[in-house]
Order: C-alpha cells, then sequence, then structure tokens
C-alpha cells in the first residue's frame, strides 16, 4: 500500500484504515493530496463548504467532511439511482460508521443537470464552497454543465478537483476542461494528480491563477516524493504533476 497521508489526523486514520472498504473509485494517493489541500485552506482561513457531484457511497466524500472545520457542511448531490435505490441510505449510513457527524452531511438526490446555481445556492444556505469535488456523469456536457453549476459559488481561494481526467475510457472529457478555461481564463490548473489505476484514475485540481501561490509550495513540499519533474506542459504555464510512482524515462 502507497505510503501517502493529508496531514490531517482524522483524515489520515479514514484513509490508512477505512477508505478502501468504502466502496468507491477514487484513488487513496488523490484523497491525501486533497486532504491536504482542505488543511492548508484552514490554515489559511479560507473557509466555506465541500460539494461533490457523484458521491456514490461516500468513499471520497467522508475523507473531505472529516477535514472540515466546525460549522462547515459537506453537501452529497446525487441521483442516488445507481446500481439500486439503497445507495442513499449506504451512503448516509457509511458517513456515520465513519464519523462524519449527521449535522455536518446533507445529501441532495438530483441530476446535477437539473439545478441552477441559484438553487444549490440556497440548497448551501448562501455559504460560500471552498473545495469541490465533480465525479458525476462522464460525458462532455455534463461536465460543462457541472463546472458552471458550482464555479459561481466558489470561494474566492476555492479549489475545483475534477475526477477521470486523461481515462481512456473517456478521452473527451477532458477537452470539456480546455474549453472552461478559454471561457474562464481567470482559472489555472494548479495540479495533475496521477492515477493509481484505471479505476482510480487522474484527477485535475483547478482554482483561479491568484489563488497558485496559496497551494503549490505546500503542495510541493508535502509530496515532493511524489513531483514529476517536468510538470505538466499547459503552453503558457506549468502545472504541477503529482503522481505514484514518479521516474523519468532513461535515455543514456
Ligand atoms: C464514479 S461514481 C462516484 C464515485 C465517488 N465520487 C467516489 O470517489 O467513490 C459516479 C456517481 O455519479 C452519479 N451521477 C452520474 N450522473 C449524475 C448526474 N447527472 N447528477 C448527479 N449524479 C450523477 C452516479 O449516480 C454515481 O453515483
Amino acid at each position: 500500500m502507497l505510503d501517502v497521508a493529508s496531514g490531517y489526523p482524522a483524515i489520515d486514520l479514514y484513509l490508512a484504515q477505512s477508505y478502501e472498504r468504502v466502496r468507491g473509485m477514487s484513488s487513496r494517493f488523490a484523497a491525501a493530496i486533497c486532504g491536504h489541500l482542505i488543511r492548508r485552506q484552514s490554515a489559511l482561513g479560507v473557509s466555506g463548504e465541500f460539494v461533490e457531484i457523484g458521491t456514490f457511497e461516500g468513499r471520497f466524500f467522508i475523507a473531505m467532511a472529516l477535514g472540515l472545520e466546525p460549522g462547515e457542511k459537506a453537501l452529497g448531490i446525487d441521483r442516488f439511482d445507481w446500481p439500486d435505490a439503497g445507495v442513499e441510505s449506504r451512503f448516509l449510513a457509511n458517513c456515520a460508521a465513519h464519523g462524519v457527524a449527521r449535522d455536518r452531511c446533507v445529501s441532495w438526490k438530483v441530476d446535477s443537470r437539473e439545478i441552477t446555481p441559484a438553487e444549490l445556492r440556497e440548497k448551501l444556505g448562501g455559504r460560500p464552497v471552498r473545495f469541490v469535488h465533480i465525479d458525476g456523469h462522464h460525458s462532455r456536457d455534463c461536465l460543462i454543465n457541472d463546472l458552471e453549476l458550482v464555479a459561481p459559488l466558489l470561494h474566492r481561494d476555492g479549489i475545483i478537483c475534477l475526477d477521470d481526467m486523461l481515462h481512456p475510457g473517456y478521452p473527451m472529457i477532458t477537452s470539456a476542461v480546455f474549453e472552461y478555461f478559454a471561457r474562464h481564463p481567470e482559472m489555472r490548473l494548479l495540479c495533475v494528480v496521477d492515477r493509481e489505476d484505471i479505476v482510480a484514475a487522474a484527477k485535475f485540481l483547478i482554482c483561479r491563477g491568484e489563488s497558485l501561490g496559496l497551494y503549490e509550495q505546500g503542495l510541493l513540499k508535502a509530496f515532493s516524493r511524489f513531483h514529476y519533474a517536468l510538470n505538466a506542459d499547459m503552453e503558457t504555464y506549468f502545472a504541477l504533476v503529482l503522481t505514484p510512482r514518479p521516474r523519468l524515462a532513461e535515455v543514456s
């Protein structure tokens, strides 16, 4: 098992003991990196809610919810109809079993394409979102919908995490991100979190360009042994790349 931790004790206990026992698809590597960012945000006073689109049984959701500060809430949005109608109750039971207080987690059984930013804002009581994980329907249209749904509610220094980027099974959805960057030049790729496995695929972390400096050095320091030294070439800038087993091709 990969030795990786967020630095936040409650998250790391969950990652070490229970993460892989909760059914789900996100990698423990990515959850540790995102847990580190939640902790960093708390240290910086970046406060707000955690939102996940595509919560399933709560594997990744629980890790992030355990890192929130008192009074902050975690909202899980899902159709909760796959693979059967029991998935929402299994999600809530998993939250309770792994230490997420009932009044901290909120589930919303809805298709993300059927809600507006105004309705989401109302659900959040007008509070900003500091961290979002988008892991719902893996189509370009839905990813664009989900990005435009959450971005207006994002804290100025908030982070959006996008699942299954560069996944061999969904080659088209990454293009939705680049279309989004073209429409929102204030947003930047903060980090590519490489995949552990085909079912625990890569994630992109994005935030406003002006917020990059809050997170880059902390990520580099905490995860230096996972840093891919060549980084990600975004044509006009380079973004961090963290990968479970970094190495370069041997050329001599
Ligand atoms: C890959 S699973 C999520 C895995 C989970 N985030 C994890 O890390 O373990 C995708 C989830 O997205 C949900 N979903 C798919 N399309 C959706 C939509 N349009 N609105 C809301 N949820 C959706 C599915 O019901 C499913 O539970």
